[in-house]
């Protein structure tokens, strides 16, 4: 596996956000590759750290406040360290972010093909025909009709509302889309053909997606591989049915105990998350951690744990940070 087989590739990520009520050390040492054409699923409990990547991606942190390190490399370059025009040029062309909620992203008095138009020319200058064609061809692309343009968000449903925002999302051919929780706030059905559609736009657009999520069942489903998240690090990183059926870290095994049964359909029996049900509760994250943040929780933890355990290869492409793994 060579640099040029990632479209993005983070090392040694740190984040710490300074509040008044002390420093929040927020990402430690955050290692992720993500494969040119792949979905890449990041997953972990809330308050974990995945919006905070995904934001730290685009640099989207007000800096003042923010203390963020390391490398996000981008087509050979750290977008860390690139100037606020460059980065620019980059976000919405080139990496694109969609949200969980659809409803406070979209502007309530604009119909919805202005707004896609507005994604466009923010970064290209096209004369008006092709704009409103290359409009028709995204609300095609994402499953809607292109008379949809004409309509407010507030006459459309939640799901028809997220096709909106991934039309917005992928208007300037992104290489990279970060997708930040984007069904949690739909119903089961809907979710699912959202997920379809991502799944779908990869193929077509050969896209990369960072699909984020609480939910292992959306994992399961659509992701080629997984990143597993605990307290600001990766716990374990490997293909998706690796993952799901040889987990080597105690606490991708307990998020995996509590995938919600598929009907077998292809449908997502997603109501019974939010997951999981792991006995006490992920550390604050006030003082950087000392040995391994899950030992609090883990039945294997020993002696060993009171080190910080280091990212281990253990099988091909399968990578975990724990002393104990199997
Ligand atoms: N701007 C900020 N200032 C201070 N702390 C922050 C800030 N943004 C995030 N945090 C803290 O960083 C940690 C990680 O937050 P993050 O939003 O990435 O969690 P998450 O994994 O996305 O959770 P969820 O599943 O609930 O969306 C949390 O403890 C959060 O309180
Ligand atoms: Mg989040």
């Amino acid at each position: 596996m060579s640099e040029r087989d990632n479209i993005l590739s983070i090392h040694k990520l740190f984040c710490d956000f300074m509040t008044a009520e002390g420093i929040v050390y927020a990402l430690s040492s955050v290692n992720l590759d993500i494969r040119r054409g792949t979905i890449h699923g990041l997953v972990g409990e809330s308050g974990c750290g995945k919006s905070v990547t995904g934001r730290a991606i685009m640099a989207l942190h007000e800096r003042r406040h923010t203390r963020l390190s390391g490398d996000v490399r981008f087509d050979g370059r750290n977008l860390l360290t690139l100037p606020e025009r460059e980065l620019r040029r980059i976000r919405g062309q080139r990496i694109s972010m969609i949200f969980q909620n659809p409803g406070a992203s979209l502007s309530p008095l604009m119909p919805v093909g202005k707004q896609i138009a507005e994604a466009i020319t923010n970064h290209i200058a096209l004369p008006k025909p092709e704009l409103q064609s290359r409009v028709n061809t995204l609300l095609e692309q994402v499953g809607l009709h292109s008379s949809v343009a004409r309509q407010y968000p507030f006459e459309l449903s939640g799901g028809m509302q997220q096709r909106v925002m991934i039309a917005q999302a992928i208007a300037c051919k992104p290489e990279l889309l970060i997708a930040d929780e984007p069904t949690t706030a739909l119903d089961v059905t809907v979710q699912a053909q959202v997920l379809n559609l991502l799944k779908d736009l990869r193929t077509q657009l050969s896209l990369s997606v960072l699909l984020i999520t609480h939910n292992f069942a959306v994992v399961a489903e659509v992701c080629d591989r997984v990143s597993v998240m605990y307290a600001g690090q990766i716990v374990e990183t490997a293909d998706a049915a690796t993952l799901i059926n040889a987990a080597a870290h105690p606490y991708s095994i307990a998020l995996i105990n509590c995938i919600p049964r598929s009907h077998g359909d292809g449908d997502f029996d997603t109501e019974r998350a939010p997951l999981p049900v792991i006995a006490g509760s992920p550390p604050r994250l006030y003082k950087p951690p000392r040995g391994c943040p899950f030992a609090p929780r883990c039945k294997h933890a020993d002696t060993l744990c009171e080190t910080a355990p280091p990212m281990l290869d253990i099988d091909h492409d399968h990578k975990v940070r724990c002393h104990h793994a199997r």
